[in-house]
């Protein structure tokens, strides 16, 4: 596997160093690389994830949802071990896609593995970029498609990242990312709530961290952007049309719940979204829900963990 070594700003580099992904990573470099997947990038949480399952909802994304299709030159932004670069980079139509993550060992010591495992080996269709998503050294116009999976909300200023997106997306290129847009009626106080949420005990024992010792959302690197706010961003990034849907299991709930979600997610797209009109308002019992609009059903979402904001870009 190919490596790059990119520019970091130095507060961005102390707080990448900083961040318990860094030593965890290394706590992980000898497991079997389908573990490395599971703990690191679906943080534990579920723990039967396969790669056809990841690559069910990539087809089921492709086909009903994408104006284009992925192909040729991509990039993932935040790419953690590289699963998502990886699988993608094997679709038959990609020439290759850059994993772009600031943090050296999940690249250097983790990507080649979890790239060898997918590829049986041959992992020259993957380059491990240690890097910056707000300063990619690649020349305008020169990819197809940029891929997040819950990374870009990570971005100090995502309205530099976007614009740094656009910049290397070819003239047709597109970014589609599996993320949280956050409701728009939340107010500031709401979304400082949930970054001054602290982790609990479990947590901290499952990465290794000091019990006792505080550790909010916020220090972790999280941000939180509603929906409104990932449109301002894409439209002043100047990106030409933004499409989003509220991507949701049909496997939660009770006996009934179940039936319905079934049964709605077995209609087109078009139709879905005709009858969500119709469907009760979502309301959650706690704050991290996101922006309900759009609400379509998919089984391929019920090996993930949870709802997912699917926000698609056209340049
Ligand atoms: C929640 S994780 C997402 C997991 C990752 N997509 C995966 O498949 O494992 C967010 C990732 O974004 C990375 N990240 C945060 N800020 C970054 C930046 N400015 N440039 C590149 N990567 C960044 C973090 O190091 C972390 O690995």
């Amino acid at each position: 596997m190919e490596k790059l070594y990119w520019r970091i700003k130095s507060e961005l580099q102390k707080e990448a160093d900083d961040n318990y992904r860094t030593n965890y990573a290394l706590k992980l470099k000898d497991k079997e690389p389908l573990q490395i997947i599971r703990e690191l990038t679906f943080d534990g949480v579920v723990p039967d994830v396969t790669v056809k399952d990841i690559e069910n909802m990539f087809d089921f994304v492709e086909s009903k949802f994408l104006k284009r299709k992925i192909s040729g030159v991509g990039l993932e932004v935040g790419s953690g071990p590289g699963t998502f670069s990886s699988i993608l980079a094997g679709r038959k139509n990609v020439e290759k896609v850059y994993g772009v993550e600031v943090c050296r060992p999940i690249v250097e010591t983790l990507m080649p593995k979890i790239s060898g495992y997918i590829f049986n080996g041959q992992t020259d269709k993957v380059i491990g970029v240690v890097g910056s998503f707000d300063e990619i050294e690649l020349p305008d116009e020169s990819v197809d498609f940029i891929f997040d999976f819950f990374s870009l909300h990570h971005s100090n200023d995502l309205a530099i990242t976007l614009k740094e997106c656009r910049r290397i997306l070819k003239k047709d290129g597109f970014v589609f990312c599996f993320d949280k847009a956050r409701p728009d009626h939340y107010e500031k106080q709401d979304l400082d709530e949930l970054l001054d949420t602290e982790y609990g005990e479990d947590y901290k024992k499952r990465f290794g961290l000091p019990l006792g010792q505080k550790l909010t959302r916020r220090m972790n690197g999280e941000r939180e952007y509603r929906l409104k706010d990932w449109q301002e961003f894409l439209k002043g990034a100047g990106f030409s049309r933004m499409d989003y849907f509220y991507l949701n299991k049909t496997n939660g709930g009770g006996f009934l719940a179940v039936l319905i979600k079934k049964i709605i997610s077995l209609l087109s797209i078009r139709v879905q979204l005709f009858v969500d009109e119709y469907l009760p308002e979502k309301r959650y019992d706690h704050k991290f829900g996101l922006e309900v609009k759009n609400r379509i059903y998919t089984k391929f979402l019920n090996p993930f963990r949870k709802e997912i904001s699917l926000v698609i870009a056209y340049k």
